[in-house]
């Protein structure tokens, strides 16, 4: 029997060289003739450690990391085969305590199995969730979807289950489910993992939702700047429908799900669910008035579900082992885990899937270990760039919606951006507002004027020009943004701006002209980009 071999194929992976380490390893295989399977998997999430390799022991897998493709042959050498000792040596993946320590639901087979096979999928518990569903009723399923308490991942947290409800109930000949994979917060990267390291059961959830809702068809809109997940996810579908997941007749079930992916027009409002629809139809990604909500007309007119990939992603675990499983993690009305993903000043990057409940700071340091400059953390922004900026003294908040809120603070898509003290919290605003002005679909006044006045009036009490008054008239601007603007992108932006002003009044109060009042360029001024 063959030894088998993991070197990952994810984007983030590849980034680091894991394309020469498989290469390199493939060449050896073959040069030394050895009984070796190569198997490109997902990332496991431990950005610090890819390119992380791993071999299949009797023990259980063995990792090492960072691999570059020149210790490949030495590693060989050394009894990487056996998972013997070498300096690169992680011991027992599952044992690292980064992986250890967390609670896997959503992401439990993502960087275990070869994304893009089937069986691989079936053994390690994929489709038991559709297949449950093939033997209930819609309203069953809708009602296990609202009793397990998941709530939208996409960044408002809006209860899953009854949007389903509102699509089930409202009749069509015609109904859609629409998956946002757009992922344009700041920081994020859980739905490219899940899109690479596992993408059947991204389709599993779809198809379960199209069963629920009685709609026959999906749409998975991917971001332009992930053209693996897009790859990866063409491939799995064309899969899907060989072995009869998708199509007329779902698992044997008599029912029809059709599944397409579309790639994305490269704009943050695209993820806003109203001008995805508009860009999946083929116009410009503008906002829609609401109502009516997508949920009565959505696609082309039609009842439609949109849902986030790991809202979606989530569905086939709440039905193979039942809603009370579920909320039985998390706390308060944030049931299940949040896929936190660790970014910015931070040691360890990556993905953290952990019950709802966990505080920030354990977030930061019992899993990210700090800021990777080792210098004092001063700042934490979480919930993308429309989310708040915490000072350190926020961070025993725990991971949960509503406590975020409490602290007119954002939880969103789960990133966590850190910064150390030399953030300048004056310049992180004019960021946010600038981002705003930059990405503002221009529907509305307050969002399309208001963001490039936010700008001009931060670059003035940057200077230390009439700073008093325009502080307050910054105030007024935010207030009005926040009441008059259209959609999410002008209503929030004032949470980040009016946060560093909060809690960091002393970066608007120097008494000399900031000399970062003249940042203008837009790269500069996005360095989250
Ligand atoms: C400006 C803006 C950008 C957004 N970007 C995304 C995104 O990239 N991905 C996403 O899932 N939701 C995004 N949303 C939220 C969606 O509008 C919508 O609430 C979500 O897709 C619904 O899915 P959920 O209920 O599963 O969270 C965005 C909202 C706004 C206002
Ligand atoms: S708030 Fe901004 S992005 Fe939203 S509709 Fe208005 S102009 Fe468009």
């Amino acid at each position: 029997m063959s030894v088998k071999v993991y070197v990952p194929c994810d984007a983030a992976a590849v980034s680091v060289g894991a394309d020469a380490v498989a290469k390199a390893m493939a060449d050896q295989i073959a040069s030394r003739r050895l009984g070796v399977s190569l198997i490109r998997n997902g990332s496991r999430g431990m950005f610090w450690l890819e390119p992380l390799v791993e071999v299949e022991t009797p023990r259980g897998r063995v990792a090492y990391g960072p691999v570059s493709a020149e210790k490949v042959p030495s590693l060989l050498d050394e009894g990487l085969l056996e998972g013997k000792a070498h300096s690169l040596c992680l011991g027992l993946t599952e044992e690292i305590p980064f992986l250890k320590r967390q609670e896997r639901l959503t992401f439990a087979r993502c960087g275990v199995i070869d994304p893009l096979s089937l069986s691989d999928y079936i053994t390690h518990g994929g489709y038991r969730g559709l297949e449950r569903a093939t033997r209930m009723t819609p309203q069953a399923i809708v009602e296990e979807v609202a009793n397990s308490g998941l709530r939208g991942r996409g960044g408002a947290g809006f209860p899953t289950g009854m949007k389903w409800r509102t699509v089930l109930n409202t009749a069509a000949q015609q109904k859609y489910i629409v998956c946002n994979a757009d992922e344009g917060d700041s920081g994020t990267y859980a739905d490219r993992l899940i899109m690479e390291g596992d993408p059947f059961v991204l389709i599993e959830g779809l198809t379960i939702a199209g069963i629920a809702v009685e709609a026959t068809s999906g749409y998975i809109y991917v971001r332009s700047e992930y053209p693996n997940a897009f790859r990866t996810l063409e491939r799995a579908i064309a899969i899907g429908y060989d072995n009869g997941y998708l199509g007329a007749n779902v698992a044997g079930s008599g029912k029809r799900f059709d599944l397409d992916v579309r790639l994305g027009a490269g704009a943050y409002i695209c993820g806003e669910e109203t001008a995805l629809l508009e860009s999946l139809e083929g116009k410009r990604g503008q906002i829609r008035f609401k109502p009516p909500l997508p949920a009565i007309q959505g696609l082309f007119g039609k009842p439609t579900v949109v849902n986030n990939v790991i809202s979606l992603a989530t569905v086939p675990i709440i039905l193979d082992k039942g809603a009370e499983h579920y909320r039985n993690f998390g706390i308060g009305k944030s049931r299940g885990t949040l896929t936190i993903q660790l970014a910015g000043n931070i040691q360890r990057g990556g993905l953290v899937e952990k019950a709802f409940g966990l505080t920030l700071r354990e977030a930061i340091y019992d899993f990210g270990g700090g800021t990777a400059s080792g210098r004092p953390l001063r700042a934490v922004q979480a919930g993308g760039p429309l989310g708040a900026y915490f000072p350190e003294s926020l961070l025993d908040t725990p991971l949960d919606y509503e406590a975020f809120i409490e602290r007119k603070g954002m939880l969103g898509h789960g990133g966590i951006v850190v910064f150390d003290d030399t953030v300048d919290l004056a310049r992180q605003a004019r960021f946010a507002m600038e981002f705003c002005a930059v990405e503002s679909c221009g529907k509305c006044t307050p969002c399309r004027i208001g963001s490039t006045r936010g700008v001009e009036v931060i670059d003035k009490i940057i200077g230390n020009q009439d700073r008093k008054q325009n502080l307050e008239l910054l105030d007024d601007l935010c207030e009005v943004m926040t009441d008059g603007s259209l959609c999410a992108l002008g209503g929030l932006i004032p949470l980040p701006v009016q946060s560093a002003i909060r809690h960091f009044p002393e970066d608007f109060d120097k008494q000399v002209p900031s000399p970062l009042a003249n940042v203008a360029s837009k790269e500069d001024s996005q360095p989250w980009r």
